[in-house]
């Protein structure tokens, strides 16, 4: 079993640098430059404030990092395509009269955590670790689907207990909820589609380029685009960013780069 997802990732590796290195025939196919990120771009898990679960999450988050188990769930959803699997339609059952923890998620964002067409689950990265800690601390879980703008006033409501969804650690969240130690590490780019021929920030000059609203990359955007004179586009799901970038009604986007590689290699 555990060999199976090292070879799965091995080849994941290899079929994205197959189409990586092919491409270029399709004129509309999406590009990206990368842009220098402020501050550091990790994940974390959020928490409403005070709450409980902060310490033994971290921990068995940190034994989880430490571990074999990483590695292979990084190259499963960081590698390439994703593969169906028995770990994805895995149901977490609570054992005995255990709680179920709800967490919060905005399944637009793979590999970190989307919805699988086949099955209608949510999977991913963020869900695999989320199924670990809990399991290990001997919780069941349930998952809710929101716009990522809704996640945090989730938490303040008290209407989740806690947040996987690619969340970084700022230190304006920090004044509303708490944070795990970071558990993955991103940089922003900017993604168009290659006919537009955009290769540096000044190329933006106009423009009009997407974000998620309420994400960092927002705040980025902001910043930036007085500097480089861009229209900032706010839209609540990164599918229908994508999406109005195949269209042109958008020019560019600014993402991460582990999301814009799904895109990258459509
Ligand atoms: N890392 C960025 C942030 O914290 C974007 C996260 C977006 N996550 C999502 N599930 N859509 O703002």
């Amino acid at each position: 079993m555990k060999k199976s997802w090292w070879m799965l990732g091995v080849s994941a590796i290899l079929s994205v640098g197959l189409l990586v290195g092919c491409g270029g025939d399709d004129a509309d196919q999406l590009v990206s430059f990368e842009i220098p990120t402020e501050g550091e771009l990790g994940s974390a898990i959020a928490f409403p404030k005070g709450s409980e679960l902060v310490e033994p999450f971290n921990q068995t988050l940190n034994e989880l990092i430490e571990s074999e188990e990483m590695d292979e769930l990084v190259l499963k959803w960081f590698a390439g395509e994703v593969e169906e699997t028995d770990a994805a339609t895995e149901e977490t059952e609570p054992t005995d009269a255990e709680t179920t923890l709800v967490m919060g998620t905005s399944a637009d964002y793979p590999p970190y955590e989307s919805v699988d067409l086949a099955t209608g689950e949510i999977i991913g990265f963020d869900i695999d670790i989320a199924k670990y800690i809990t399991e290990e601390l001997g919780y069941g879980l349930q998952i809710e689907d929101m716009d990522f703008n809704a996640l945090i006033p989730a938490m303040e409501s008290g209407r989740v207990d806690f947040v996987l969804a690619g969340m970084t650690p700022t230190e304006e969240r920090k004044e509303n909820v708490d944070f795990s130690d970071v558990y993955y590490e991103a940089t922003n780019l900017i993604v168009s589609k290659e006919s537009a021929n955009l290769s540096s920030l000044e190329d933006l000059e106009g423009l009009k380029v997407g974000v998620q609203l309420g994400s960092i990359q927002e705040e980025e955007a902001d910043e930036l685009a007085e500097e480089y004179g861009f229209e900032v586009v706010k839209l609540n799901r990164i599918p229908e960013i994508m999406q109005e970038l195949q269209a042109g009604r958008i020019d560019a986007v600014l993402m991460e780069d582990t999301v814009a590689e799904g895109h990258l290699a459509q």
